[in-house]
């Protein structure tokens, strides 16, 4: 792939970020690049907001941690003096696996060549694929340090798609954003084109004012306000666990997992040992079992026995702090009047729960602003735990949803092979929203 290039802002706003560069940005890492993630509070989904096309335009994608790669619907206003198709007998094409080569019978335009690599781009929210043409187009993101400043990969690679794929998405959203462990997704083709390591961190906010953010290429340091903290210090590392199996609708013969998984071996409700089958904790030889992180669900999924046993768990445990369960909210099973509950500063006075990981003493902590949904209806205030039952032989026995990493500062080190967090970064006193760039 061809050189990035990093263009230069104009003398004066670059003036102007200098002079206004705090002390906490200039020591930051200068090599960041900086990615704002929003909560659509209807569909409970992120988006990630990048730069795509010449001139470059802010495009809304769908967050997703496990997708391979990235796509884009290309039928809608693509404008750009810089798509280029990928031909299917170049090495490019050869590398990416595609399965199809296709040819176009509409006006040529992007999404629409002859001889043109293909892809099978799904969406993760409905479960559906198509198969569509790759593009290459150029991608900006602005650095952490000075947010003027736009560093350009002019050749990323991602697969175009046709507006149907979009549905079931929010509004505003024209494709996904892949942050999978592959070697195309959206972090690895910064790093590979770059040569920075392959490592993100998300740090997602519920928050409907403010949005989160995620950081490419950097291993810290992450300032947050307020006070300032450097949040990378807080972090706690369990290895990346590979799942062998890949679970996409096209399956592509014998390629592992792109999705992350970590290796939880038991749960606490309170620092008491949830009793488990174990075994539905590792990873089986077809790829069933184990712990997944997905940006793609709202709340953390578990298998039905671990479910069972959890909820039996926190419901005792609940009772000791005098809590008595009240008529459920679907699709939760466990809820409590809202006036029986006060707060915290780590959200709602409940049972901790830790997913403990390689040993004891490494555990991710679940306080209640992340264990706890609100739930406000005419009939009913309450307070319900934000689990849901994933039924019997799901493919994953547990999956972390989007509602269990808000306000928690996760890092994806696929150089390292390892995965770091913080836990409720409201214990530190400051929130997702409040990145310091
Ligand atoms: C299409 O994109 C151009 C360039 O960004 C923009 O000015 C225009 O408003 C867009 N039109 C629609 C219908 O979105
Ligand atoms: C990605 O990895 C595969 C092996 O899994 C390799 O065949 C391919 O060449 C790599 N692609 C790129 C773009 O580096
Ligand atoms: C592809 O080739 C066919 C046959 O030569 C032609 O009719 C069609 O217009 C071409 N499509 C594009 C997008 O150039
Ligand atoms: C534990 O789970 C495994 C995998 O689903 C199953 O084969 C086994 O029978 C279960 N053991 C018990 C005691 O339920
Ligand atoms: C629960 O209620 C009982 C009886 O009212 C009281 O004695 C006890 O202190 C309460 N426990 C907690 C943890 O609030």
């Amino acid at each position: 792939m061809p050189k990035p290039s990093m263009s230069s802002p104009p003398i004066f706003l670059l003036f102007f970020s200098l002079l206004t560069s705090s002390s906490s940005s200039s020591h930051a890492d200068a090599t960041a690049l900086v990615s704002p993630i929003t909560k659509d509070h209807s569909t409970r989904q992120y988006t990630l907001t990048i730069s795509l096309k010449t001139p470059p335009q802010l495009t809304t994608l769908l967050l997703d941690l496990g997708a391979s790669f990235s796509w884009l619907d290309c039928t809608l206003n693509y404008t750009s003096s810089s798509y280029r198709p990928i031909p299917c007998s170049t090495p490019l094409c050869t590398s990416l696996h595609s399965l199809s080569c296709s040819n176009c019978f509409h006006p040529p335009g992007p999404g629409c060549s002859n001889d043109s690599c293909s892809m099978f781009p799904e969406n993760s929210v409905t479960h559906t694929a198509i198969a569509a043409q790759a593009l290459q187009d150029s991608l900006s993101l602005p650095t952490a340090t000075h947010p003027a400043q736009l560093v350009t990969l002019p050749d990323f690679v991602f697969s175009c798609s046709t507006t149907s794929l979009l549905q079931g998405l929010s509004k505003g959203v024209s494709g996904l954003a892949g942050l999978g462990r592959s070697n195309i997704s959206l972090p690895a083709q910064l790093s590979v084109v770059l040569s920075e390591p392959y490592v993100f961190a998300l740090c997602l906010s519920g928050s409907r004012k403010a949005a989160g953010v995620a950081l490419f290429n950097s291993r810290g340091p992450y300032y947050f306000s307020s006070p300032e903290i450097d949040l990378a210090g807080t972090l706690i590392y369990t290895p990346l666990i590979l799942n062998p199996i890949g679970s996409t609708i096209i399956t592509y013969y014998l390629h592992p997992s792109d999705e992350y998984f970590i290796g939880v071996t038991s749960i606490k409700v309170n620092g008491k040992d949830v009793q488990l089958n174990k075994t539905l904790l590792s990873i089986d030889e077809n790829g069933f079992g184990g712990t997944k992180i997905s940006t793609v669900v709202p709340y953390t999924v578990l298998e039905t026995s671990i479910y069972k046993a959890f909820t039996d768990a926190f419901v005792k445990e609940s009772a000791a702090l005098n809590l008595t369960v009240t008529t459920v909210v679907k699709p939760f099973s466990v809820c409590y009047p809202a006036g029986e509950v006060t707060s915290t500063r780590v959200g709602p006075a409940v049972p901790t729960i830790d997913l403990v990981m390689q040993s004891d003493d490494v555990f991710w902590r679940v306080f209640g602003a992340n264990s706890m949904v609100r739930v406000t209806k005419k009939e009913a205030d309450v307070w319900c735990l934000g689990f849901v039952d994933g039924g019997v032989n799901p493919r994953a026995s547990i999956v972390i949803g989007g509602s269990q990493m808000e306000d928690n500062l996760l890092q994806f080190d696929v150089g390292l092979k390892r995965f770091g967090f913080s836990s409720s970064v409201l214990v530190h006193g400051t929130t997702c929203a409040n990145f310091n760039c």
